[in-house]
């Protein structure tokens, strides 16, 4: 079965409602209809496989290969010499573009390595590289074998590393020699050594890709070298797969320090983002895609490496920040000079660059004519960037929501069908196929304007994860059991009265930093770990430029009588140490006692309001009202809870 990416609607008045409604009503047309945008080889026995509730199942009895939709017919189709990748990266002073045709030979090769290597149908390879093309050759070849890749994101630290392999139990690793940082040169081999020797599952083989910055020294007779295996390896076919099957693990951040394995399948994913770029992006084959985050994000994969390659776009790979690499003008200059018709990335980012340019003096610096739209996601946009934005750039600024978990938004504003009026705080409408409520305790839905959970009934549409690896129960305990026919976003919010979406905060303890998505439960369990430490609290604390900070609580056991900067100092080394620097943790009050309520609860939430200098009410249940006292003395002796 061919693809027809080329049929497609102008964008026009009440085609979002029109879409919306038909995806809901009739979902099996619905995405019936889209999946003819990709390459089958065999079709599916049902659209929707809803005989398992409430684990469903999108295109069951199809088989694709993900890699070949990505990459094969784009060369069949005479894309051949359009880039496919752009490897944007100031922070090595290089510039180097991959056609589809050179993508094609050199994914062939690697996949056929990874066989050379043992590598078969429905086995794991980790891959933790920085943001450079061969992660995406890696990711690719995995597809092309119907192997399952998981990418670990570069800022993770070897523990957690440890137990991302310990849960996805590699045949493979594939990693580089180092990531660069602006300040640092990331040593990530002796971090990949450190978590071998951390996890109790033992890879057979290591594929090192030495970078020129600073090449690693390979262990003999497990590590192997990237380009000389490379030499010699005989490419491989893609291979047809399940629909069902899984392309790929990424882990996330959970409510514990355990992260959650996201899954995501092949079919249901190729449908989704390919239908995503035409109507969510308004994108056109062969244009120019740019989502500036990491591939060790869910939008990485999504939107640097699979969605425009399945598209036939070419993507950029920008190893550079928005901000030092070198100035607050390397975006407009990236926009400029690869001609980008669509730019995604995260609201701090932005931030940055308004921190450092706020009059947008270099934007005048660069033809940015080709940038049609600006999205973001990762974290909630607050109104002043979005609206700085949109003037600056004069472009629509697109805030939309959505997670790991889905793999694509969940509210957009859907360019492709329709521009809806921009409502600044809002992530617009829900997207085609979310059917999207907000529910009260009461499990009831909440009249417009009222805050509530906000969840998706079931089912979700294709490309939202379908299980957590190896772990149904944890799946449905998750997200399946708040209420009946649910999915829980952990998301709080409100729908307006014109059916606007307001994202207002997680209900959980996970925060977002700089667009990262952190557990505060994680770090508190780094803290309680440390000898001196006998209870502990990690709150997310605004911060103008990342969203949110972490903040620690400590008080000490009885006893000690250390120098609580010492004690301080420690345990940010040991969160470093044990997360990662990604998590940004930097600052430790060391408290005499913590407030709690008289069940014993530790009231986190009260002291992220005094530490924002927010209103608020102390609980009815609370057990000490002095301690809250002493707390709203210790954050504002510690710069907390000002006005600014
Ligand atoms: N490998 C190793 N370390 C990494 C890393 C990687 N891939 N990415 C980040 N880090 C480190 C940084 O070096 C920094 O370490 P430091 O404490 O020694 O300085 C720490 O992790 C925090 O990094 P980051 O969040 O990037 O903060 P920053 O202060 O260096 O830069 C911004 C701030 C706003 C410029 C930056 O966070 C940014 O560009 N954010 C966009 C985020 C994004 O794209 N999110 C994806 C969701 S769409
Ligand atoms: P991640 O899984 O890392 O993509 O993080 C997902 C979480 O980030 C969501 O559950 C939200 O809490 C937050 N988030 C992402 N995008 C937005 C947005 N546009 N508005 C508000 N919150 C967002």
């Amino acid at each position: 079965m061919r693809g027809n990416a080329g049929d497609r609607a102008v964008p026009h008045a009440g085609a979002w409602q029109a879409a919306h409604t038909r995806s809901l009503a009739e979902p099996e047309g619905f995405w019936g209809e889209a999946a003819a945008a990709v390459d089958w080889h065999r079709p599916w026995a049902r659209v929707l496989d809803d005989s398992h509730p409430p684990f469903y199942r999108w295109f069951a009895g199809a088989e694709l290969n993900t890699c070949y939709n990505a990459v094969d017919r784009h060369v069949a189709a005479g894309r051949g010499e359009q880039p496919a990748i752009i490897h944007d990266s100031p922070v090595t002073g290089t510039l180097t573009t991959i056609t589809y045709a050179d993508l094609q030979r050199r994914t062939a090769r690697f996949a056929g390595m990874l066989l050379e290597l043992g590598v078969e149908r429905g086995d794991r390879v980790v891959v933790y590289m920085p943001m450079v093309p061969e992660a995406a050759i890696a990711m690719l070849a995995c597809a092309r074998i119907g192997a399952v890749h998981s990418v670990v994101f570069g800022g993770f630290s070897a523990r957690e590393l440890a137990t991302r392999i310990d849960d996805a139990k590699p045949k493979v690793v594939v990693a580089a020699s180092c990531g660069i940082e602006p300040n640092r040169i990331v040593p990530y081999k002796p971090l990949l050594d450190d978590a071998i020797a951390q996890a109790r599952h033992k890879p057979e083989r290591c594929v090192i890709f030495q970078r020129e910055q600073q090449p690693a020294a390979l262990s003999p007779g497990r590590d192997l070298d990237w380009a000389e295996h490379m030499a010699t390896a005989t490419p491989a076919e893609c291979v047809p797969v399940a629909a069902t099957d899984p392309l790929y693990i990424l882990y996330t951040s959970g409510t514990t320090g355990q992260p959650k394995g996201v899954v995501r399948d092949n079919g249901g994913h190729a449908v989704a983002l390919t239908w995503s770029m035409r109507h969510v992006y308004d994108v056109e084959p062969g244009e120019v895609f740019w989502s500036a985050s990491d591939v060790g994000w869910v939008v990485g994969h999504s939107y640097i490496v699979y969605a425009p390659l399945l598209y036939g776009c070419t993507t950029v790979f920008y190893e550079g920040k928005p901000v030092g690499t070198p100035d607050a003008g390397a975006f407009w200059r990236v926009i400029e000079q690869h001609k980008v018709s669509v730019l995604f990335t995260a609201p701090t980012a932005l931030r940055a660059i308004k921190r450092d340019d706020p009059a947008a003096k270099h934007l005048a610096r660069y033809d940015t004519s080709s940038l049609r739209a600006l999205f973001l996601a990762g974290e909630r946009c607050d109104p002043n960037t979005l609206d700085w934005a949109g003037e600056i750039l004069d472009v629509p600024v697109v805030d939309h929501w959505w997670q790991t978990e889905t793999g694509w938004a969940i509210a957009a504003n859907c360019l492709g069908l329709e521009q809806l009026p921009i409502k600044s705080g809002s992530p617009t409408k829900p997207v085609p196929g979310y059917d999207v409520q907000v529910l009260g305790d009461d499990g009831l839905p909440v009249a417009a304007g009222g805050i509530g959970r906000i969840m998706i009934k079931l089912p979700l549409p294709p490309g939202c994860l379908p299980t957590l690896w190896g772990d149904d129960a944890r799946f449905q305990a998750s997200y399946l059991s708040a209420e009946p026919g649910y999915y829980l976003s952990g998301d709080a919010g409100y729908l307006d009265e014109d059916g606007y979406l307001f994202v207002m905060s997680r209900i959980d303890d996970i925060i977002n930093v700089a667009g990262h998505r952190l557990s505060t439960g994680g770090m508190e369990a780094v803290l309680a770990g440390h000898p001196d430490v006998a209870e502990c609290a990690v709150i997310g604390v605004a911060d103008t430029l990342k969203g949110e900070l972490p903040l620690g609580l400590v008080v000490l056991k009885s006893g000690v009588d250390r120098d609580g900067a010492d004690i301080s100092r420690e345990l940010v080394a040991k969160v470093r140490e044990e997360i990662g620097p990604v998590a940004a943790f930097k600052r430790v009050l060391v408290v005499p006692r913590l407030p709690k309520t008289r069940s014993g609860k530790i009231l986190r939430g009260t002291m992220k309001h005094i530490a924002d200098g927010t209103e608020y009410r102390p609980p009815a249940t609370i057990d000490d009202p002095l301690i809250l006292e002493e707390i709203q003395g210790a954050l504002a002796a510690a710069g907390f809870g000002g006005s600014d």
